[in-house]
């Protein structure tokens, strides 16, 4: 198995990718801890990888408090004694205004894309650090790697978590600490379609998703588990030799 003994949290593990994640991580001998605001579809999360025989707590948390983001560290140490492998992999899809944006819409998006995952981030090191070495993968996008037209402000997140990623990738390889960032292109789950359709987006949702399939090399979007196959990869030990790096997971969006 790719992660025995490996003691794993996941954060956004309800739904869509994390979801395919958490339970992929446990099929590999991961124990995991699973962490969102949705309670009921945690529960179902956790039901599912205990039902298979695997171990899994759940913790429902509010990541745009800080506070929330360190307890979840805490509470993970205490049920299992520490931490191995931490998939940061909340995120907000923001909105399209630049002009005229409310403070609020500005601050929600900065707040669980960038400031959660530093805070999250930095209540692991001095776990991971304590167990002689760790993983650490962001959820990054296709919009962190190049310019977003519609998503000026989620690229400018996405940007900055990898420019963080790469920061800590330097700063952590003498503590045995590897750092990277998945960078998703449309992936089919429940955010995907906020992100077609976004409250404050003139244009259509059903259009934009047919314009981006169209700009597709693979012609089609990815699933959660293209992603989480791509995140045990990089968390798991196969991975030795790799820190610092942005992955596109994207069908080819960014190869063009
Ligand atoms: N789906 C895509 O096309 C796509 C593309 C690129 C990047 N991403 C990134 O992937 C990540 C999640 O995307 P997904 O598509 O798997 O999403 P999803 O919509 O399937 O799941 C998001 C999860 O986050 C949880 N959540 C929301 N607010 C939270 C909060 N304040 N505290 C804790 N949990 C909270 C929700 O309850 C939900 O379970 C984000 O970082 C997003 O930016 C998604």
């Amino acid at each position: 198995m790719r992660l025995e003994n490996k003691i794993a949290l996941v954060t956004a593990a309800a739904s869509g990718m994390g979801r395919a994640g958490v339970i992929r991580f446990a099929a590999e001998g991961a124990k995991i801890v699973a962490v969102d605001i949705d309670q009921k579809a945690l529960d179902s999360v956790v039901k599912e990888i205990t039902q298979a025989g695997h171990e899994a707590i759940g913790l429902c948390a509010d990541l745009s408090d800080d506070q929330e983001c360190t307890r979840i560290i805490t509470q993970a140490v205490a049920q299992f004694g520490g931490i191995d492998l931490l998939w940061n992999h909340v995120g907000h899809p923001g909105f399209s205004k630049v002009e005229d944006i409310e403070p609020e819409n500005y601050a929600i998006t900065m707040d669980l894309n960038i400031r959660s995952v530093f805070m999250t981030t930095g209540a692991a090191i001095p776990q991971m650090r304590a167990r002689g070495g760790g993983s650490i993968l962001f959820t990054s996008s296709i919009a962190g790697l190049i310019g977003s037209p519609f998503s000026p402000l989620y690229s400018a997140a996405k940007w900055g978590v990898n420019g963080f990623m790469a920061s800590l990738a330097g700063r952590l390889a003498v503590d045995n600490i590897r750092v990277n960032s998945v960078c998703p292109g449309v992936i089919d789950t429940p955010m995907m379609k906020t992100f077609m359709a976004r409250p404050d987006q003139e244009t259509d949702g059903e259009a934009n998703l047919a314009m981006m399939k169209s700009m597709i090399p693979l012609q089609r979007v990815g699933r959660p588990e293209e992603v989480a196959n791509t995140a045990l990869f990089l968390l798991s030990d196969e991975a030795s030799y790799i820190t610092g790096v942005a992955l596109p997971i994207d069908g080819g969006f960014v190869s063009k």
